[in-house]
């Protein structure tokens, strides 16, 4: 791939070898972003296994057919993981999946293009959408948002301390004016803060608050875990790269809670009659020297779990 700079791949040795891949193996990719994993991935299959990507942006999928056309092992989903199921229902894969990756977030080329509008530091349209073939953007939501609702997104999805202040003001802003770009929203952001403060760029928990909620991140990642479990074999492996603590409870939690909920009350744990993720490793983190080659790397973890059977 000759665009595998546009984003350079976290954790990736980490994340190959979390994978465990068996040549001949069937593998899950459900964020195919430029592809930097699943371009390490193909290169260890044989010609017999297969990989299946999913990522909800239209170019992330354009660039995959363009580079990696005529791979028949390579099979392009422009879609949701969340419909992961959907692909098990299609393809009679439940429990025949060896392995599936999500690296989560958005691509460097998202946040670096301005008119994707995920960027408080590029001025572009407000959109943020990861697929921009449907959906409402970001502007289209500011411009009708209830403000108690978007306290809510603020505070549940940036744990935006500000949350008030932030919402009351985007209310009062959108009554005299048309809240278009990132720069006014980081403005506006902004303005909340004192000139005193001293922190991470005060616009960066709205920016994320905002980006999720319109692209339903979360709601997609717990429905995209619990297809993946039903698409695993046994011994096949869940490898997820997160990068804030949202994501990352909820990712420790599913691990966490397949084994008690799959777990008969009346039974000691280890009676347990249904297939379970058992953690293999502890929460794995970039080294500083990834972190300093690519500082987007600097807030990654990822979690590794087997399917297994009692
Ligand atoms: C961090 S990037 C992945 C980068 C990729 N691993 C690489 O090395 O090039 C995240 C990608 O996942 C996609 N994405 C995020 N949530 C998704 C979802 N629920 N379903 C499908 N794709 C999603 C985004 O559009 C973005 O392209």
């Amino acid at each position: 791939m000759s665009d595998t700079k546009a984003h350079v791949p976290v954790l990736l040795a980490e994340t190959l070898a979390a994978l465990n891949i068996n040549a001949d193996g069937c593998y899950i990719d459900g964020t195919f972003g430029r592809g930097g994993h699943s371009a390490r991935l193909l290169d260890a299959l044989s010609p017999q296994g297969r990989l299946i990507v999913f990522d909800k942006d239209t170019a992330a999928i354009e660039e995959a057919k363009q580079y990696f056309s005529g791979d028949q092992r390579l099979q392009l989903r422009h879609d949701s993981f969340a419909n992961m199921a959907r692909l098990g229902t299609e393809q009679d894969l439940f429990g025949k999946v060896d392995g599936v990756m999500l690296d989560l977030g958005v691509s460097s080329p998202q946040l670096d293009e301005a008119e994707r509008g995920f960027s408080f530091s590029r001025n572009g349209p407000l959109d943020m959408r990861m697929n921009t073939a449907g959906g409402e953007t970001a502007a289209e939501w500011l411009a009708h948002v209830e403000k108690v609702e978007l306290v809510r997104v603020l505070r549940d999805f940036g744990e935006e301390k500000l949350a008030k202040m932030i919402a009351a003001k985007i209310i009062q802003y959108r009554t005299d004016n048309v809240l278009e770009t990132t720069q006014q929203l980081a403005e506006i952001v902004r303005s909340c803060y004192s000139p005193q403060y001293k922190g991470v760029h005060p616009a960066t928990r709205t920016f994320q608050a905002i980006r999720i909620h319109i692209n339903q991140e979360l709601d997609d990642l717990v429905q995209g875990l619990n297809d993946a479990f039903e698409l695993l074999a046994i011994g096949g492996r869940l490898v997820v790269i997160s990068f804030h603590s949202l994501e990352d409870r909820i990712v420790k939690r599913f691990i966490r809670d397949t084994q008690v909920s799959h777990t008969p009350k009346h039974l000691p744990v280890i009676e347990q009659t249904t297939p379970y993720l058992k953690s293999v490793s502890k929460l794995v983190r970039p080294s500083d020297a990834e972190c300093e080659e690519n500082p987007r790397a600097r807030s990654g973890r990822l979690r590794i779990a087997e399917k297994v059977m009692p």
